[in-house]
């Protein structure tokens, strides 16, 4: 299985001639990565003219077609050769108010339409202090995944306090939230499914602290924001986890 790191772009860059040159940086300088997947998520309009790496969506909607001004559908990121696509995105929860009933409805349109959606859960801060990640993290599964029995899917755990933040989640917690991931996952999915999907971390990944979420937390794979957006940065990123593979592979 290879590790996977994905750049969440978010809102930016600004300009297209600047989304094109990040890209290219990154393309350029990641040429000799063979064991690593990389995934360049960013805003939809940059999408078709991002060629050579794999790309996904920030998000999509539940229908296909129709009069829904406004919304971009799983669709059309597959018509336009997108393989992933990010749904509940805390940012999305935040302040577009999506909730698991909607990011459900999400899930089922990015698997109708091949696209192999990446849900991102993960606790407030509050919640933390409150001992609540379990619960949350159990609920955002259960509900988000509601009535699906096959899925070629990645769960993205965010600790939202660590978005953003330079505080990151120290790497035992870290594995022992993906372990409840895993065993939520087991009772949802079959076995042979459950092989098949990816847990990954996100959170103030950096290039210092981005291989001990594989090495020690066990993680598949991470999910960048701010560091993505540094083509150096990502880049030592994406080596420093295709080093740990070499050594796995030997
Ligand atoms: P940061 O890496 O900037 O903390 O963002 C993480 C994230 O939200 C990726 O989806």
């Amino acid at each position: 299985m290879k590790n996977l790191v994905i750049a969440n772009w978010k809102c930016n860059p600004s300009s297209l001639k600047e989304a094109k040159n990040l890209f290219n940086l990154i393309k350029k300088q990641s040429k000799d990565i063979k064991k690593t997947e990389i995934i360049i998520v960013p805003p939809f309009i940059y999408l078709p003219f991002l060629k050579g790496l794999d790309l996904g969506a920030q998000d999509c909607f539940w229908e296909d077609k129709g009069a829904f001004t406004g919304e971009i559908s799983p669709l059309m990121l597959k018509n336009l050769s997108c393989k992933y696509v990010i749904i509940g995105h805390s940012e999305r929860r935040k302040y577009f108010n999506e909730n698991n009933e909607i990011i459900n409805k999400k899930i089922k349109a990015a698997l109708r339409n091949n696209l192999i959606p990446i849900l991102c859960i993960g606790e407030r801060e509050e919640e933390k202090k409150k001992k609540k990640t379990k619960k949350i993290i159990r609920e955002q599964l259960e509900n988000g995944l509601k009535d699906i029995k096959k899925a070629n899917l990645i769960i993205a755990y965010e600790p939202i306090w660590a978005i953003g933040t330079g505080n990151f989640c120290d790497f035992e917690i870290a594995k022992e939230i993906k372990n409840i991931i895993f065993e939520t996952l087991s009772k949802i999915f079959n076995k042979n499914n459950l092989e098949k999907i990816k847990i990954i971390y996100g959170g103030s990944v950096n290039f210092k602290n981005a291989s001990d979420y594989i090495k020690k937390s066990e993680f598949n794979g991470l999910l960048v924001g701010g560091a993505s957006l540094k083509s150096q940065d990502f880049v030592k990123i994406i080596k420093s986890i295709e080093k740990l593979n070499n050594i796995k592979f030997k």
